[in-house]
């Protein structure tokens, strides 16, 4: 959540930011924390999250140009993610904010507050029963980056049908990674790029987006972005490009990492 937030905050500082999230470098210069422990950021991995952020951006906007009236926006795993801000959503549009408790206490200390039809939920997503607090009137698109490699399968199923039930109709927008390199990612520290406690929390990843549609009646697949084909690639640096596109070429590279979009 801390290494997201300062990607951000490091992309706003750039002389040509992709996200340009001002409010993630007010609230990292807020945080009396060592960023060097939340392990080194290099320059195109925020660019990389940025794009990331920017195409979830991207899918939510065009949910709510698609739907005038009155929708809910709910932003799962929002960690200290300003996307409330960055979206400023019209009068009409009840956005709700879930992560742990500790999170939620925290984004209230050092977040500015987004005003209008806005609140926060305190619960892990895999309980039962704080969805119940979300008023069940109206379409909803549910929006997820970073959180279904941190889930179990059976978790993420149950998830997914409990929000299915509770809203009249919407989208899910998430990002996932492959089966495959998840397994890679149990075998190596990955240079120490990724922190191993991190790498050990990975548990699910997605490789046919439709075995999803089983899960649920009415459940379907839109489309998919893979990372490596999100826009604006060529904004990363050269060396960060031409790895990823060559790692690309290699089994199951292309589609390590997407995003996903469903409606039902
Ligand atoms: C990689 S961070 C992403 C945070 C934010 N979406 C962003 O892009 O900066 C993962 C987030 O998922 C949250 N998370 C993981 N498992 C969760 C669960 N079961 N319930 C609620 N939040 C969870 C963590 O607390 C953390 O904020």
């Amino acid at each position: 959540m801390l290494a997201t937030l300062y990607a951000r905050a490091l992309d706003s500082r750039s002389s040509s930011p992709i996200l340009g999230d001002r409010t993630a470098d007010e609230v990292v210069r807020r945080l009396d924390h060592d960023w060097r422990k939340t392990g080194t950021r290099a320059p195109w991995d925020a660019a990389l999250l940025a794009l990331r952020g920017r195409e979830l951006d991207r899918w939510t906007t065009e949910f709510l140009h698609a739907h005038p009236g009155e929708v809910t926006v709910l932003h799962l795993a929002c960690g200290l993610d300003s996307r409330v801000h960055r979206l400023a959503p019209p009068p009409s549009v009840r956005w709700v904010d879930v992560d742990y408790p500790d999170v939620i206490d925290l984004r209230r200390r050092l977040l500015p507050e987004p005003g209008g039809d806005y609140r926060m939920i305190a619960a892990s997503v895999t309980e039962e029963g704080w969805l119940e607090q979300v008023p069940a009137d109206r379409p909803a698109v549910v929006v997820a980056e970073g959180l279904t490699m941190y889930l179990h399968e059976e978790e993420a199923r149950r998830l997914i049908q409990r929000i299915c039930g509770h809203f009249p109709g919407g989208q899910l927008l998430f990002d996932c990674f492959s089966k495959r390199l998840l397994r890679m990612a149990g075998k190596m520290s990955w240079m120490g790029i990724v922190p191993r406690a991190v790498l050990e929390s990975w548990h699910w990843g997605i490789d046919d987006p439709r075995e999803l549609e089983g899960w649920q009646d009415g459940l379907e697949f839109v489309d998919d972005l893979y990372v490596v084909d999100v826009p604006d690639l060529d904004r990363l640096p050269a060396v960060a490009r031409i790895g990823m596109r060559l790692g690309a070429h290699l089994p199951g590279g292309r589609d390590s990492g997407r995003l996903l979009r469903y409606r039902f």
